[in-house]
C-alpha cells in the first residue's frame, strides 16, 4: 500500500522533489504541471532516460539518485485523485491556478503541502477550497528545502546545499483525519535531510517568509535611480549590499518580530519566538559561509551562497541597462510577501513605517495600488494574499480558522 505523492510544478524544485519521492518505493509519485508543454516534454524525456538528482557533497563529490516518477501531466484529474499529500512547489504567484484545477478533486483527509507556502499560502488555500478545507491539512514551510537548479530539463537536477533544518506549520481542518502525523508523511518523501521542526502556528510561518529580503534592497538601491542615466553593468545583488539598504531590511525585520510580539500580547497561547531577525536567520542557516559577521551589510556581502547573484535588469537602447520591476524581487515579493504582513501588521494593530514606504514606492513602480497612505484599502488589494481581500476583520479570525 503506497503513499500516493503528488508535486505539483515543473521547476527546479518541483524536480528535485520528484526524484526524491519517485526514489523511495513507498511512495507513488505523480507530477502535475500545467505550464505551458513542460508535461509533454517532461514525460517525452522520461520515455528514454531517468530523472537524476545529483546531490553534491561538502568535500566536492557528488552522489546521485536516479528514479521515474509514475506519471507527469497536465491533467489534473489523472494527477490529483487518490492523491494523499499534495506538495505546491511553484512561485506563489502560480498557487492560485494550482488551487483552482485541483481542488475539484481532493478527497478527504488529504494533506496539502506549500513547499515553501510563502506569506498568504493558508488564506488562499482556505479560501480555494472552501468547505472542502475542513476535510484537509494544510502545511507550509519556511523556505525550500535545497538550494538547487535543473541542468537539463526533465532529466538532471542538482541539489547544490540542504537545509539544516526547515521550519513548517500545520492548520489542521476540524475534521480532517490523518492515518499519521503530517510531519513524518513530509519527512518521509524529503528524506534525512533537512530535519523538519514544527513552528507553533502558521502566522509566525507567514512573518518568516524570506519574501522581506528583496524589495527593501531593490528599493535602497533604485529609489533614487534616473532612468535617463542606465548603467553599462548589472550591479551585484548581495554583495553590492550598501549601509541604506541594509537598514532598511533590518527595520522591515523588526517590524515583523513587532507584529509577532504584538500577537502574542492579544492572542492567549500563541509562540512568536520563530520570529527572529533576518541578521539572526542568515548567520544560523549560512553558518559556514559568511567571511565577515560583523553586521548585516558585510553579512550579506561575504556569503558565499550568494556570489556572483546580480541585480534583475533589462537592457535599454544603447546595450545599457536599468532595473526590471517585472521580476519577482518586486512583482512576487510585494503582493505575496510585504503585502501580506502588512495586513496582519494591521489586523494586530502595529504601525509598519518602513514596509509602507517601500510597498508605497513598489506599487508605484508595478503601477498598481495595494496601500492608501497607510490604509491597506487599494484597488489592486485582491491581487495580493493579504488576509482583509479573503475577509479576515480582527486579530483573532486568523487564529479561529
Ligand atoms: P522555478 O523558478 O524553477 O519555477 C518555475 C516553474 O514555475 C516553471 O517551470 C513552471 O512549472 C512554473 N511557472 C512559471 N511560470 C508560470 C506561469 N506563468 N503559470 C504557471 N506556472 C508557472 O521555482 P523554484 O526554483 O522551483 O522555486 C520554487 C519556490 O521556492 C519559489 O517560491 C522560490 O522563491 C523558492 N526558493 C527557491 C530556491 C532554489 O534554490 N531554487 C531557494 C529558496 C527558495
Amino acid at each position: 500500500d503506497r503513499t500516493k505523492v503528488l508535486i505539483c510544478g515543473g521547476g527546479n524544485g518541483a524536480h528535485c522533489l520528484a526524484g526524491l519521492s519517485a526514489s523511495n518505493p513507498e511512495n507513488e509519485t505523480h507530477v502535475l504541471t500545467l505550464f505551458a508543454d513542460e508535461a509533454e516534454r517532461w514525460t517525452k524525456v522520461l520515455q528514454s532516460n531517468d530523472l537524476t538528482v545529483t546531490i553534491v557533497k561538502n568535500d566536492g563529490g557528488s552522489e546521485e539518485i536516479k528514479s521515474k516518477p509514475t506519471l507527469i501531466t497536465k491533467n489534473p484529474k489523472e494527477a490529483v485523485t487518490g492523491a494523499e499529500i499534495i506538495f505546491l512547489i511553484v512561485p506563489a504567484f502560480a498557487h492560485e491556478q494550482y488551487f483552482r484545477e485541483i481542488s475539484p478533486f481532493i478527497g478527504d483527509n488529504t494533506l496539502i503541502v506549500g513547499l515553501p507556502g510563502q506569506a498568504g499560502f493558508e488564506f488562499q488555500c482556505l479560501h480555494m477550497l472552501g468547505e472542502k478545507a475542513k476535510h484537509c491539512t494544510i502545511m507550509s514551510t519556511e523556505s525550500l528545502p535545497w538550494a538547487c537548479r535543473i541542468l537539463e530539463f526533465g532529466r538532471l537536477v542538482q541539489i547544490l546545499g540542504f537545509k539544516e533544518t526547515l521550519g513548517a506549520s500545520k492548520l489542521q481542518g476540524s475534521i480532517s483525519n490523518l492515518k499519521q502525523s503530517p510531519f513524518e508523511s513530509v519527512q518521509k518523501v524529503l528524506g534525512p535531510k533537512p530535519v523538519l521542526r514544527e513552528i507553533q502556528n502558521y502566522i509566525a510561518v507567514n512573518l518568516m517568509a524570506k519574501s522581506i529580503i528583496h524589495p527593501p534592497l531593490m528599493y535602497g538601491k533604485w529609489s533614487a535611480f534616473n532612468e535617463a542615466a542606465p548603467l553599462k553593468e548589472k550591479p551585484l545583488f548581495y554583495q553590492g549590499v550598501d549601509e541604506k539598504q541594509a537598514s532598511l531590511l533590518s527595520s522591515v525585520s523588526n517590524e515583523c518580530i513587532a507584529i509577532g510580539k504584538a500577537i502574542e500580547k492579544q492572542i492567549p497561547g500563541i509562540d512568536m519566538s520563530e520570529v527572529i531577525h533576518i541578521l539572526d536567520w542568515f548567520l544560523t542557516y549560512y553558518a559556514d559561509q559568511i567571511t565577515d559577521k560583523s553586521n548585516l551589510m558585510t553579512t550579506m556581502q561575504t556569503n558565499k551562497a550568494y556570489d556572483g547573484l546580480l541585480h534583475p535588469m533589462k537592457q535599454v537602447d544603447g546595450g545599457q541597462f536599468v532595473p526590471d520591476f517585472s521580476y519577482r524581487y518586486t512583482a512576487e515579493d510585494v503582493p505575496f510577501g510585504l503585502v501580506v504582513l502588512k495586513g496582519i501588521g494591521q489586523l494586530a494593530g502595529v504601525d509598519t513605517p518602513v514596509m509602507d514606504e517601500i510597498i508605497t514606492w513598489a506599487q508605484g513602480k508595478l503601477n498598481q495600488e495595494y496601500l492608501v497612505g497607510s490604509e491597506l484599502s487599494g484597488k489592486d488589494l485582491p491581487k495580493t494574499r493579504a488576509p482583509q481581500r479573503f475577509g479576515f476583520k480582527t486579530l483573532q479570525q486568523l487564529f479561529d480558522v
